[in-house]
């Protein structure tokens, strides 16, 4: 359980402002939720949390480590975050056995100690009794779950999720969100959560950041946006959905 602090991170792609100026403090074991339409900037902020993206300005750091700073950038292996990309990218030439044991392999954790956690994992996510089966043979909630499973094998001090349920239908969408709240819960990580449906940032999360053509409009608990909503735009994003 960690806390991540990012200050005034900024980052432009051609000359085009994609991010501008993003502080925000995710404390210990909290449950953040970014949300935003599409195409603010949510995806490219979580690329430089996870240092899959350098930030154009700004500092990112963990507990008392910096990860990005003045002649510091930490590699995205050291740094050591779970992530699940919006597309679940699982591997399809490897058994949800083999997909979930990659983080562990590519770490060199003995062969035990990877059992026991793969079966760990697959059991969070309901996946035990379908170790043996390659995607193609799961539905897309399966293989999200799976995705999921991998993301969070190591038991990461931090979990970076990005819209991880959109591509499942209304019903499993609701039941993982349940599943992802009691699994936070369960176990006290600190996660990072990329959205656009407000519905799944007001149900899971425990702060809620509402970000804008790459600034931050609102931070604060799902309570103090629903009931003092700080702008025009967070009023107005909030009531479309
Ligand atoms: N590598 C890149 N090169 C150029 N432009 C990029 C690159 N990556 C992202 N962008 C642009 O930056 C902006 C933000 O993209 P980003 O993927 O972060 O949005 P998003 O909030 O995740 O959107 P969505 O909800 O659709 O996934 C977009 O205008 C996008 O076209
Ligand atoms: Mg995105």
């Amino acid at each position: 359980m960690k806390e991540l602090r990012l200050a005034g991170i900024s980052k432009s792609f051609g000359g085009t402002d994609v991010l501008r100026d993003i502080s925000l403090t995710i404390s210990r074991g909290s449950f953040l939720a970014l949300l935003g339409p599409s195409g603010c900037g949510k995806t490219t902020l979580l690329r430089i949390v996870a240092g899959l993206e350098t930030p154009g300005a700004g500092e990112l750091s963990l507990d008392d480590t910096v990860l990005y700073g003045p002649g510091i950038s930490v590699t995205p292996e050291t740094r050591g975050f779970g992530m699940v990309f919006q597309s679940y990218a699982v591997w399809p030439h490897m058994t949800v056995r083999e997909n979930v044991a990659y983080p562990l392999k590519i770490r060199r954790l003995a062969k035990q100690e990877r059992r026991e956690r793969v079966a760990r994992a697959l059991e969070l996510v309901h996946l035990d009794g379908l170790e043996d089966r390659f995607p193609h043979q799961l539905s897309g909630g399966q293989q999200q779950r799976v995705a999921l499973a991998r993301g969070i094998v190591m038991e990461p001090p931090v979990l970076l999720l990005d819209e991880p349920l959109s591509n499942l239908d209304a019903r499993l969408r609701a039941q993982m969100r349940r599943e992802l709240r009691d699994l936070h819960r369960a176990l006290g990580i600190t996660i990072l959560y990329v959205t656009h449906d407000q519905r799944e940032a007001f149900e899971m999360a425990t702060r809620i950041a509402i970000i804008n053509e790459g600034r931050i409009e609102q931070d604060g608990t799902p309570e103090e946006i629903r009931s003092r909503p700080a702008d025009g735009f967070v009023k107005e994003f909030l009531s479309e959905h």
